[in-house]
């Protein structure tokens, strides 16, 4: 199967609020058209690496005065043919919700979705940015604390018949669960510690054994190359250190690291650029999959 991703043209992409500590709107100003232009060739290289790895890319537009539809990452959580829709905690993102509802029926039309749902009204949880689905392990691993409430968790239990491991974030810089935490196809976990609470850290060593624990230092971190895609053995990310290549090269896996820098000044990297249409899980789920109540728009 081809491995599917859904990117949002960047067309409307600006960094004119501040909604997480690495937002940049001072530095955007000084010079928009240049970062406008550099906004295009990085999501254009971004879209080529996944096309290069054997992906497909679908591509969405964006909207004026919706900046941050760019990262659809935090649109949905996706999983053997469902898509269970996001609320956003942020007044700013929230009229994100209705065009990506919209961009998913559609997707549902076309056959490349079974089943869409929304959360409830004020159940935030931000999307694959903080429900990462661990192929390895057969489970999501769920961020909460910052932007994605704690009692969302069990809506996606609900919906995807798995298990999502709670994973409380300690700290406003690691807002979202995919800026310091990714789990990799061969079962190995790149992450950085500072970013969990004890109690986070406590399951995640509960899980992961020793060996396939890969720790980022906070400066690795704050390269937001943690925030990345993995296709098989290729993982594509923004500029990483040479340790963590070089840690991940000991592994199998060849990086491709990109000048990802007007979307850094957004606070997203690689992963949250994109978001996957067709992971399936290799167990069948624990509990017969529910549809989530309230759907929007119904
Ligand atoms: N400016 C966006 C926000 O704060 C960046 C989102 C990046 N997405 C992610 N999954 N990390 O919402």
């Amino acid at each position: 199967m081809t491995p599917r991703f859904l990117m949002t043209d960047p067309a409307h992409f600006e960094v004119a609020y501040v909604i997480n500590p690495w937002m940049r709107p001072d530095a955007w100003r000084r010079d928009p058209e240049g970062n406008r232009r550099a906004a295009r060739a990085a999501w254009e290289a971004l879209a080529a690496a996944l096309r290069g790895a054997g992906a497909a890319v679908e591509v969405l537009p964006g909207a004026p005065g919706l900046p941050d539809m760019v990262f659809p990452a935090n649109a949905a959580v996706v999983l053997d043919g469902r898509a269970l829709l996001s609320r956003f905690r942020c007044p700013e993102r929230r009229p994100e919700e209705p065009r990506f509802w919209a961009a998913f029926q559609a997707l549902r039309a076309r056959g490349l979705l079974d089943a869409v749902a929304a959360l409830p009204e004020g159940v935030f949880q931000e999307g694959a940015g903080d429900c990462l689905w661990d192929a390895a392990r057969g489970h999501f691993w769920a961020g909460h604390g910052q932007r994605s409430l704690r009692e969302a968790i069990p809506y996606v239990e609900a919906f995807f018949g798995r298990e999502a491991v709670p994973l409380e974030l300690a700290a406003p810089r690691f807002y979202h669960l995919d800026v310091c935490f990714c789990p990799l196809p061969g079962g190995e976990v790149l992450f950085h510690p500072g970013a969990f609470t004890p109690s986070a850290l406590g399951a995640i060593r509960a899980r992961v054994p020793a060996a396939l624990r890969i720790e980022a230092t906070a400066e690795e971190a704050g390269l937001l190359c943690l925030n990345a895609v993995a296709i098989g053995r290729t993982v594509v990310m923004a500029r990483a250190s040479a340790r963590l290549r070089a840690l991940l090269a000991e592994r199998g896996y060849r990086c491709v690291e990109l000048d990802l820098s007007p979307f850094l000044l957004a606070g997203g990297g690689a992963f949250c650029m994109t978001l996957r249409l067709d992971l399936r899980a290799a167990a069948p789920p624990r509990a017969a999959p529910r549809a989530a109540p309230v759907p929007l728009g119904a």
